[in-house]
């Protein structure tokens, strides 16, 4: 095959055959193919998209560019969550400790922030000492102890994404469904699970913002992961305001921990029971998923589900003093209100530019090499539909020092758009695919 030629191909809306695929992505992991060339192709997928069939085949060589994790000597169904992206998204710190004390088998791998918004690992890591950096063997041992592990990507599982992801950041090529399910998939699959709950969202803090993009992702996610016979729920969510009041890595454990005792805000509850319920179900744990939502109703009133989230943290060598007095950690230098210019109500919030906001205070990464500051951040007031008073707090900034704090709230400020007439609050859940 002759690079130029496949690259041509794609270019002009021609489809790929197997074979092809294996070629140009096996020779770029091996190197034999340059980042150029790459680059080039990448882009010609973002405007000419690919089949079903092209995104089998590219997420069987990137599946296949590594190591996997084999969890078929464990007797039970594994279930995991995977979330598409967004700003507050603090589901899978709840999510898992609730569907294990729930009775799934939890075996996640997740990221760290991407963007404007945030990532597991970077959450977790805010708990000091606790280890997401676990070994094959070690996430293995604790999957089959303990039925519950949250860990990273090591460098051997699926390297052809840990490339092409880095490029496609560089490149404007992250937007492009084939390319998301590509990456997505190939790493789900080398997990060893055998059910998978996808939660795709959609609006202004999404990584596809409109409604038939993710509607385009979420099908194309489910029937990519079925031909790997994965079971695979895909759930579209709201991403037009952040999720939960808290973003910020430490912000977001210590609302995390409120919903694992049973307090929290309504629309993280809502969200995580919702995605909770369904690995439920899927693990034939119960038939209906209303059942579902009864038994995760009743193991977070019995403290099992807060229970299981200490034990994580112990097996993880995090430090368990500090989530159960979360007060001892330490504070932002600079707190401060971002207040509502006029009376109104909340009528739009820009998620992107909370989290842009967020990074900028430390609570994210422009290259790999920052250092992330985990308790800064913001807590939101008010969400999309609040009424407001002229100079009632709509956020609470919680930043390094003055000035990047007044930074953030000159910004936060024009992220909330405040209207004379009452607002609905968009929906929480949209679609199950
Ligand atoms: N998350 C991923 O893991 N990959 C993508 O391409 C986008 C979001």
């Amino acid at each position: 095959m002759i690079p130029a030629d496949f690259i041509e191909k794609k270019k002009m809306g021609q489809e790929h055959t197997a074979e092809e695929i294996k070629e140009f992505i096996g020779g770029y992991v091996s190197g034999e193919i340059p980042d150029y060339q790459m680059a080039a192709w990448l882009m010609a997928v973002n405007f000419q998209g690919m089949t079903d069939r092209e995104t089998i085949a590219l997420v069987d060589v990137m599946l296949h560019s590594g190591e996997t994790i084999d969890l078929s000597h464990i007797d039970a169904y594994k279930v995991d969550k995977h979330s598409t992206g967004g700003v507050g998204d603090k589901v899978s710190l709840i999510l898992a400790p609730l569907a294990n004390a729930a009775g799934c088998v939890v075996p996640m791998i997740s990221g760290h922030s991407l963007g404007h918004s945030g990532g597991t690992l970077d959450k977790l890591e805010s708990i000091p000492n606790f280890n997401v950096m676990l070994s094959k063997a070690e996430f293995i041992r604790l999957v089959k102890k303990y039925g519950l592990a949250m860990g990273g990507q090591t460098k051997e599982v699926v390297p052809a994404d840990r490339k092409m992801y880095a490029l496609r950041d560089v490149t404007a090529t992250v937007k492009s469904i084939p390319l998301i399910c590509g990456s997505i998939l190939s790493k789900k699959i080398a997990e060893g699970i055998d059910g998978l709950v996808l939660d795709v969202k959609t609006g202004n803090g999404a990584f596809l913002p409109e409604y038939n993009q993710s509607q385009k992702l979420a099908r194309r996610l489910k029937n990519v992961g079925q031909h790997f016979g994965l079971n695979v729920k895909a759930v579209i969510t709201d991403m037009n305001q952040p999720l939960g009041n808290a973003v910020g890595n430490w912000l977001e454990v210590v609302e995390s921990i409120e919903v694992l005792k049973g307090g929290g805000p309504a629309d993280l509850i809502e969200v995580t029971m919702h995605l909770t319920a369904w690995m439920v179900v899927l693990s034939g744990l119960e038939k209906s998923f209303d059942k579902a939502w009864t038994r995760l109703e009743k193991t977070i009133a019995s403290g099992a589900a807060w229970e299981k989230f200490l034990m994580m943290v112990e097996n993880q060598g995090g430090d368990v003093d500090m989530v159960t007095h979360p007060k001892k950690y330490l504070k932002a230098g600079y707190i401060a209100p971002v207040e509502a210019p006029e009376d109104g109500y909340v009528e739009a919030i820009d998620s992107y530019t909370i989290g842009m906001s967020a990074l900028e205070l430390g609570a994210g990464r422009r290259s790999l090499k920052d250092k992330i500051k985990p308790e800064v951040g913001f807590i939101i007031a008010k969400k999309i539909g609040d009424k407001v008073a002229k100079g009632e707090p709509l956020v609470q900034v919680h930043a390094p020092n003055k000035e990047a704090g007044e930074t953030a709230r000159a910004q936060l400020l024009k992220a909330f758009r405040i209207s004379g007439h009452k607002v609905a609050a968009p929906p929480l859940i949209y679609e199950t695919f």
